[in-house]
């Protein structure tokens, strides 16, 4: 090695360790040296992802890292597609991993291959199983599920039913949340009087709307259309493909239905009285965790975490944020309030008069 050339290997030691010695301990992201951050997301049927997760995500790295680069993915459904975006993002120098998985089960592929690279993976919303993960940010899942069924017990009891038939319609059978939401739903459904339909319990695909239309079609025939109390969908996706099929059958007004994201259209068919409830996840809080988190782990940092979940691999540093339930009666003082939606977002011209009931407008 010539001369000038070993000076310039000593001034970038030099420099590289200054760089480090100034972060450690930064909790903020606040230093210097950025790097590329994976965001991996699962679908994009389920409007979050899109409108919410990922802009949120990108804006708050860009604030506390400018220098940062996030490589985006959405897998649309495919666990295959997302164990290829997840090496391609690897090859291309990614520093950390924040993946929502397709399949939490078979997601540990990519977590060992990440682990054996030194890269970092935070697990986004749905728990990656079995694997070694280094953070899981989400919310209270079994609680999203018994809010669900709380909700959906009180407004029947509300009509005056106090027995009849529940048709459960459940998240997807390979995402962990489903089995948390339904674990949840249950603690609330049974034992109220009512009772869930059919057995064993039915996942849908995908967690595909026309999957839960086709299967609340079959119900309808099976019960009739008036055989049965309720409907409990775990998000607004499901409750929009079940209240498709009711609406087609003639069923109307349809029976309390619940649902979960609070979608714009979920918010305007709460307004419409087509759909109960759906449970807000604030987007924000969630995201920017997650970047925050991100930054701080690019920047060599480790922050702590007040949890812990354990994944099946171990105790797993975690953060956990409230589900908030949102029906008529409080879609201003949340989801308007948040920013997530306006007014007139929320009232155009079929939500009008609706909208003007619900005192919205
Ligand atoms: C998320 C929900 C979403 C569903 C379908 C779940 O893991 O927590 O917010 O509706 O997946 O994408």
């Amino acid at each position: 090695m010539r001369k000038r050339d070993l000076l310039a290997v000593a001034t970038a030691s030099f420099l590289a360790l200054t760089v480090a010695g100034c972060e450690s301990g930064s909790n903020t992201g606040g230093g210097s040296g950025g790097g590329k951050i994976a965001l991996l997301l699962p679908e994009s049927q389920t409007t979050r992802y899109e409108q919410h997760d990922r802009p949120l995500f990108e804006a708050k790295v860009k604030e506390l890292c400018p220098d940062c680069e996030v490589i985006y993915s959405n897998a649309q459904q495919d666990q295959s597609r997302q164990q290829q975006q997840a090496e391609a993002a690897l090859n291309n120098g990614a520093k950390v991993l924040v993946l929502d998985p397709v399949d939490g089960a078979a997601a540990g592929t990519i977590a060992s291959l990440a682990k054996s690279k030194g890269v970092p993976v935070i697990s986004y919303d749905r728990l990656i199983q079995n694997a070694p993960i280094d953070y899981y940010i989400s919310f209270d899942n079994e609680r999203v599920g018994q809010l669900q069924g709380e909700a959906l017990v009180n407004r029947l009891k509300e009509l005056g039913k106090t027995s009849g038939d529940i048709v459960m319609i459940n998240g997807s059978p390979t995402d962990n949340n489903a089995k948390q939401f339904n674990k949840g739903a249950h603690s609330a459904l049974d034992n109220s009087g009512f009772k869930t339909v059919p057995t064993p319990d039915y996942f849908t695909p995908e967690w595909k709307p026309e999957n839960a239309q086709k299967f609340m079609e079959g119900q309808i025939a099976q019960l009739g259309k008036d055989g049965f109390a309720g409907v409990y969908a775990a998000n607004d996706g499901t409750a929009g493909g079940a209240i498709a099929a009711m609406r087609a059958a003639g069923i109307n007004p349809v029976p309390p239905t619940t649902g979960q994201d609070a979608e714009l259209a979920a918010i305007q068919r709460i307004v419409s009285g087509d759909q109960y409830m759906t449970v807000y996840k604030a987007f924000k809080p969630e995201a920017d965790q997650a970047a925050t988190l991100a930054v701080d782990l690019v920047k060599g940092n480790k922050p702590t975490a007040g949890k812990t979940v354990d994944n099946g691999s171990g105790a797993i540093p975690s953060f956990l944020l409230e589900p908030v339930v949102v029906n008529k009666d409080n879609i201003k003082d949340t989801v308007v309030k948040d920013n997530l939606y306006t007014v007139q977002q929320i009232c155009t011209g079929a939500y009008a008069a609706a909208c003007q009931a619900a005192g919205l407008s």
